[in-house]
């Protein structure tokens, strides 16, 4: 009779668990065979109704029920809540936390601060500092000081944005401000405020009024350099110079200068450097010449000196090179617009 009972018991438990689909209703089959009212409790309680013999062998299949039973009901509950999970994964999205993540994409310098940042740090260790001058400059540090003269058939070499005073302004010189077409007009500006010896860069901005085109646009960037020493030299300038190419282009870099014309040094040469491409054999960036024209350079004019204030006797050595350019000739870029188009695919390169 007793494990007839047990065993209708038993059948009815699995059978009932079987069909538990939820969190709540294995918490109803819980009480209902194991809760106080419930299976096991009224088993317990037909104890005393038994012949004695048989009650340990009831109270021992009472245990075995209940033991089995509440772990029957636990492993039911992993496996419900464990489908929980999984269902409510699929609702929401899913976040596995064991995925390698995506690397934050860090910015870094633009490529003219990085070329900036290199020339400079090359003519640093070279004694010289930086300084920086306004963009918006006067006629006057932009030209007359620099010994170009309003008449000066020279002046058109160096086109120029100016910039209206008031509203009133025709915006024609000399009065009218202007946007410096060079870097140059800071060797007067930083001359009328200290006195030499001195060795600076310039790097900064300059203006144009140039169509664009892959090699010109309306804005670029120059590096000024001004040597004011007691007795330097022409040979200083080359020295100084072949330190900066072989620096910014690799050690075995040829150089060579080649008289021309500036207003404001005398004499004047502009610096090539061996075709980086072509190794000198003649190619077309270098339009088969083997040499790249890379910067201006020459002995500061009296007139300059005179401008600024300076004694007759003063000597100085200066130079000015395009950023843009020497960038482009340096990683082998064709288009002088990729520096402004701010597009990722070029910016990420370097
Ligand atoms: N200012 C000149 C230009 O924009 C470059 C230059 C040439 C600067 C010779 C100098 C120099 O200081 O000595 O084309």
């Amino acid at each position: 009779m007793i494990d007839e009972k047990c065993a209708i018991l038993r059948e009815r438990f699995d059978r009932e668990l079987a069909l538990i689909q939820d969190l709540q209703a294995l918490e109803q089959l819980r009480i209902n065979f194991l809760g106080r009212k419930g299976a096991l409790q009224e088993l317990m309680r037909m104890i005393p109704s038994v012949a004695p013999e048989e009650r340990p062998r009831l109270g021992q299949q009472a245990n075995e029920l209940k033991n089995s039973w509440t772990q029957a009901l636990e492993s039911k509950q992993v496996e419900l809540m464990s489908q929980g999970v999984v269902a409510a994964l699929g609702q929401k999205r899913v976040f596995d936390v064991t995925l390698p993540g995506h690397p934050p994409a860090l910015g870094h310098q633009h490529l003219i601060t990085q070329v900036v940042d290199e020339i400079v740090g090359i003519f640093e260790r070279m004694g010289f500092a930086a300084v920086e001058g306004p963009e918006i400059e006067e006629p006057f540090y932009n030209f007359d000081a620099l010994n170009i003269p309003a008449d000066h058939p020279s002046r058109e070499s160096f086109d120029t944005f100016f910039v209206k005073k008031s509203a009133s302004d025709t915006g024609t010189e000399p009065d009218a401000y202007l946007l410096r077409s060079h870097t140059s007009p800071m060797q007067v500006r930083y001359m009328q405020k200290h006195k030499p010896p001195f060795r600076i860069v310039v790097p900064g901005r300059v203006y144009r009024p140039d169509a664009v085109d892959a090699s010109h646009c309306f804005q670029f960037h120059q590096i000024e350099g001004l040597v004011v020493e007691p007795d330097v030299t022409f040979a200083d300038l080359k020295g100084l110079l072949a330190f900066f190419a072989r620096g910014f282009f690799g050690s075995s870099t040829r150089i060579r200068f080649r008289p021309h014309f500036f207003p404001f040094t005398e004499p004047s040469a502009e610096m090539d450097v061996g075709c980086i491409f072509c190794r000198g054999l003649g190619c077309r960036v270098c339009g088969q010449k083997g040499w790249l024209e890379v910067l201006g350079s020459g002995v500061v004019h009296p007139h300059v000196f005179k401008a600024a204030g300076y004694s007759g006797k003063t000597r100085g050595i200066a130079f000015g090179l395009g950023i843009e350019r020497i960038a482009m000739l340096k990683h082998g870029i064709d288009d002088i617009r990729c520096f402004f188009e701010n597009d990722l695919r070029f910016l990420h390169q370097f």
